[in-house]
Order: structure tokens, then sequence, then C-alpha cells
């Protein structure tokens, strides 16, 4: 059974999921393709295996690291029902424990690095981006996903909360300085620039899902494959980094 056969959600969040992670995966689904064989791949903070196993599905060998263990239990549970426990290897740690964790010459050297949704919740990302370089082998392709600060101060304004917004705005995370980091386009490509990483890409995610009524996706026919074309056809265009929720960028490791 696959991943996306064996997802256990609602339809509607299923379908916004898709919308969500779809230009992601078309990123990732070239750089796959382009491989030779069968690939080495690690997930930090790959949590309960979303990107995961759906990679493994593919042939993949894939490491998850992350200190979850009820997420690592979630990640081997998937793995198993979608037939690749095989190629999934769960490590609890984090971003600090990389050297111990992964096998000199096999999961360091790897293909392909995934950081999804992490550097916005670590302290320090220029730390955690030399870190990720240590893990890929040269010529390795890393693939980040991280929140984008632009439409976060739009979303703030728009719900009313125009002191957040101006805190965003001037570029402190919020204003207690407790919430997730938010990058621009500009702060990603500098931190890769340093961390040895040169950027080859980078996509606008989810410019419009956030903002589509759930009704509108449920009840409308074909409504959600025309969000996710509209959001396959912005991604590329760079004057919509600054308006998308997230910002996806493929990078090679010099
Ligand atoms: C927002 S989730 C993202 C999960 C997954 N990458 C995805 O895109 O669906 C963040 C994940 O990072 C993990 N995490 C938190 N701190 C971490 C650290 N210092 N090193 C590695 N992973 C960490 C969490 O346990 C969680 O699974």
């Amino acid at each position: 059974m696959s991943a996306r056969s064996a997802d256990p959600r609602p339809g509607s969040l299923q379908r916004r999921s898709a919308a969500r992670t779809a230009v992601v995966w078309n990123a990732l689904d070239e750089v796959l393709a382009a491989l030779p064989g069968q690939a080495s791949v690690v997930d930090i903070g790959g949590g309960t295996g979303g990107f995961a196993v759906r990679v493994a599905e593919l042939g993949h060998r894939v490491v998850v690291v992350d200190p979850s263990p009820d997420a690592l239990a979630t990640l081997s549970r998937r793995a198993d029902e979608s037939g690749v426990a095989d190629l999934v290897t769960g490590r609890q740690g984090d971003l600090d424990d990389l050297p111990e964790l992964l096998d000199t010459g096999a999961d360091t050297g790897a293909d392909v690095v995934l950081c999804h949704g992490v550097l916005e919740i670590l302290a320090d990302p220029a730390a955690a981006l030399a870190a990720l370089a240590g893990v890929l082998r040269p010529g390795g392709t890393l693939s980040l996903l991280v929140s984008q600060r632009h439409a976060a101060v739009v979303a703030r304004a728009m719900a009313g909360h125009f002191g957040q917004a101006r805190s965003l705005l001037e570029g402190s995370d919020d204003e207690t300085g407790d919430g997730p980091r938010r990058f621009t386009a500009d702060e990603v490509t500098a931190l890769l620039d340093a961390a040895a990483f040169d950027t080859r890409s980078m996509h606008a995610v989810r410019v419009f899902v956030d903002l589509v009524p759930s009704s509108l996706l449920d009840l409308e026919p074909g409504a959600a494959q025309a969000l996710v074309e509209l959001e396959r056809a912005v991604s590329t265009r760079p004057e919509y980094l600054a308006l998308a929720t997230q910002l996806h960028t493929l990078a090679t490791r010099r």
C-alpha cells in the first residue's frame, strides 16, 4: 500500500496538504530522478516521515534524524504500512549529534539532505547549515524548506495584529521572540553561501493555498487540482517569492 493511499486524514485535509507540498515534490522528484540508481538520503528533522516514506517508495535509502521518539515511532509504522521498512531508518537525535548518529562514509557523504521546516526552530541557523554541509558529499543536494518572512507580515496585519506585523517587518521574529524564525530569499541565499552551498533554484511555496477557504476546495469540482497547477506556475517566478508562506531551495554543496 502506498503512503498516499494509507493516509488516514479526511479528503479535504489530504487535498490541502497535497497543494501545500506539490511544488517541493516536483523539485525533489527531478533531483532524485537525475541520480543514477539508488540515492542515499538523510532527512534532518524528518518527523513522522511525510517526505521520507515517499522518497523510500521511489526506491531510495533514507535515514531520518529527529529528536522526537513519538515522531520516529509513527515514521516506523508508516514505513511498515507502505512496505519500505527496509529502506527507512530512524535515528533519535538532533543536528548537534550528526557525527555520532550517522555512519561515516555511508550516511555522511549522502547524495541528498532534506531539511524541511526545521531551520526556523533552531537557535543558530548558520551553524545548522554548516552541520548539514558535513553530511553531504561534495556536489550533493540540500533541499531546504523554510518559512518566509513577508507572507507572515501580511497574514499578521490581515488578522489585525499590527504590532506583530511591524515586528516581523523589522526583522525580529515576533514581539515575544518565542515564535519560529522567518527568512527572506536574500537571507537564505546568504546563509547558504556562507555554509559552502551554491543556490541552484528557489521556489515560492504556498502562495495561495493558505488563503483559499477549504469549502472552495471541497465543493468546487476540479478546484484542488487547478490550485496545484497555479501553485506550480508561480513557484518559479521570483516576484512571488515574497508572497510565499515558504521558500524551497535546492543548493549544491561545494
Ligand atoms: C515542523 S516539523 C517538520 C517535519 C518534517 N520535516 C516535515 O516537513 O513534515 C519539525 C521537526 O523538527 C524536529 N526537530 C526539532 N528540533 C530539532 C533539532 N535540533 N534537530 C533536528 N530536528 C529537530 C521536530 O521533532 C520535528 O519533527
